[in-house]
């Protein structure tokens, strides 16, 4: 598919989306997010994509945020359906996603873009990115979900710390805080996350996604998680990857997915 803010590369299984507006620091305006979205439910449904990295173009940013421009004389209500759309269109879809994602974080990471980092389900950070939800300093707030995920990821208190004094934090902190998952430098950052990738897909992707549906229902309001479990877990028996992974571990060979 052509699109005019993002390019889709897919090799071996993985498809490594690139935001592309190293101009605008890849902020993301409307129709990026569109196209985001249409590319990563064109991935959901694609069998032989089985990872999807998300990295921004050029080496200073990753996303420098939602695109400051475009929203800045909207009203209220116009305020409010920017941030629904958005959580609904791509935030929420990529952390409910069944195919794991893995954003790599080549730069700026801020507001919406780390709104977007956080709603993959892993991050590494180069040594040259800066991450933060900087939007107080605007006179507004992080809209794409960044205010539940960032608590969910780095505790209450240090997510308030940083988000009332817009403080923006390097890959270090990052990792210390469990912000990201690794660091590294940005020539190794590619190569990492494919490493990654690649060891999640010599799994099994039906297993993959129920993992990820049970993680994501202990974080949620009002889901007992524990019950969740036990049903996707009962659900994988008698299905052909379970058949497959348990006869190959009998067998003393690889399974093949
Ligand atoms: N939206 C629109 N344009 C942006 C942008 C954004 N979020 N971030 C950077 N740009 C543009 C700049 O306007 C500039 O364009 P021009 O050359 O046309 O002026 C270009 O990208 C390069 O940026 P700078 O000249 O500012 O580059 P710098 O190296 O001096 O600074 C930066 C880099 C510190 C990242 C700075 O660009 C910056 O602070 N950007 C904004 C970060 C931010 O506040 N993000 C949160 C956005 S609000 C949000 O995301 C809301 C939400 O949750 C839904």
């Amino acid at each position: 598919m052509k699109y005019n803010n993002i390019i889709s590369t897919i090799t071996g299984g993985i498809n490594i989306i690139t935001i592309n507006r190293p101009k605008q620091l890849n902020a993301l305006n409307k129709e990026t997010i569109s196209e985001l979205s249409k590319e990563i439910s064109i991935s959901n449904s694609n069998p032989s994509i089985r990872c999807i990295i998300l990295t921004g173009s050029g080496d200073k940013a990753f996303v420098a945020g939602a695109d400051i421009k475009e929203f800045v004389s909207f009203t209220k209500s116009e305020g409010k359906k920017l941030a629904r759309e958005g959580q609904m269109l791509l935030f929420d879809k990529l952390s409910n996603l069944e195919k794991p994602t893995i954003a790599a974080i080549n730069g700026f990471a801020l507001g919406g873009g780390l709104e977007l980092a956080m709603s993959c389900h892993i991050r590494i950070a180069s040594e040259n990115a800066k991450m933060g939800l900087p939007e107080v300093s605007l006179g507004v707030i992080p809209g794409y979900g960044g205010t539940q995920r960032l608590t969910e990821l780095i505790g209450k208190g240090r997510a308030i710390e940083m988000i009332t004094t817009a403080s923006v934090i390097d890959s270090n902190k990052a990792v210390s805080w469990g912000l990201v998952n690794h660091s590294c430098s940005l020539e190794e950052l590619m190569p990492k996350a494919k490493e990654i990738a690649s060891r999640i897909i010599s799994n099994s992707p039906m297993a993959i996604s129920k993992a990820i549906k049970s993680i994501n229902a202990g974080c949620t309001d009002g889901t007992d998680g524990y019950a969740v479990e036990i049903n996707e877990f009962g659900s994988c028996f008698e299905t052909d990857q379970f058949v497959e992974g348990t006869k190959a571990f009998l067998e003393k060979r690889k399974a093949k997915f």
